[in-house]
């Protein structure tokens, strides 16, 4: 077993990322700029926000962050998007989700300037990935496919097998790894909750990509010895052991499953740590007007 490990991998680009940053600064005489909004106190979300900004700053990006509590309305969330979208000094914005249920993330993701969605939820943006044409790629797939192209994995032909069918994840997927392209070029099978036979399809997977959310879901019983296993599982729980009080898990049960895949990503330090490149690459993109002019 090989370890596709994100830590490497993601140093290493945001070391490009950071040069080009750089040379937009010279050139321009400004950074590029990511906004997030973050809505109440739900610890993952936080996490996740505080990585981004960090990482931000770490390349040489300007990055504001937005805190509502729990209480905001739709309408003046709404508000602040259509501000931001007005705001030229910014090039990219993200609402981090879950939003509280009051709030409709359907109209929240939908107001967000398709220019400045380095997310890549937009319908604009997941409409123009479907056909191929230049977009934003929604930042967790867009991390797994960096990786892949990083360690030189050959996907063309292979039967990838997507387990879980989110719009942030698991259909984005299915629709990169399916494409005429490098990486790419998979016969892809999507699977999620009402799949009747879900141990049998894991087992012909050769790319195997657990986006489930759900701790420990996939089983050593369940993959085809020498598959390349792919964990976006961010499963969170409380511990007395850890610094933080949490301690992180995959959807793929490691240490059984390790020992007979070809490839696997850990859990942290795989694909969560891709998933900021693939934000930060978006957002680099988007200032340089090199998705939209
Ligand atoms: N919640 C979980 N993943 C994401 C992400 O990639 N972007 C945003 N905005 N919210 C998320």
């Amino acid at each position: 077993m090989q370890l596709l490990d994100g830590k490497f991998v993601s140093e290493k680009i945001k070391q490009d990322i950071a040069a080009e940053a750089a040379e937009f600064l010279t050139s321009s005489g400004r950074k590029p700029h990511l906004v997030a909004i973050l809505v109440g106190n739900d610890g993952g979300s936080e996490t996740y926000v505080a990585s981004k900004m960090k990482n931000c700053e770490k390349v040489g990006f300007q990055s504001s962050l937005i805190r509502y509590d729990n209480s905001v309305t739709e309408a003046e969330l709404l508000a602040k998007v259509e501000e931001i979208n007005n705001d030229t000094g910014v090039d990219g914005l993200i609402v981090q989700l879950p939003l509280p249920k009051h709030i409709d993330p359907e109209k929240v993701t939908e107001k967000i300037d398709y220019r400045k969605d380095v997310d890549g939820f937009h319908p604009v943006n997941l409409g123009r990935m479907m056909r191929n044409l230049p977009c934003f790629i929604p930042a967790t797939p867009y991390g797994i496919m960096l990786m892949l192209q990083a360690y030189g994995i050959d996907t063309a032909g292979k039967h990838c097998v997507v387990v879980g069918r989110s719009n942030i994840v698991g259909s984005p997927m299915s629709i990169l790894m399916g494409r005429n392209a490098n990486p790419g070029n998979c016969t892809v099978t999507l699977t999620h909750s009402k799949t009747i036979n879900l141990k049998e399809m894991c087992l012909q997977a050769d790319i195997l990509i657990a986006a489930i959310g759900r701790k420990n879901y996939i089983t050593a019983d369940m993959v085809k010895p020498g598959a390349i296993v792919i964990d976006v599982g961010m499963n969170r729980e409380t511990s007395a052991t850890t610094k933080s009080g949490y301690k992180l898990y995959g959807d793929v049960d490691f240490e059984h499953v390790a020992p007979i895949a070809s490839w696997i990503t850990p859990v942290p330090g795989g694909v969560g740590l891709m998933t900021i490149v693939g934000l930060l690459k978006n957002t680099l993109a988007s200032a340089k007007g090199e998705i939209y002019a």
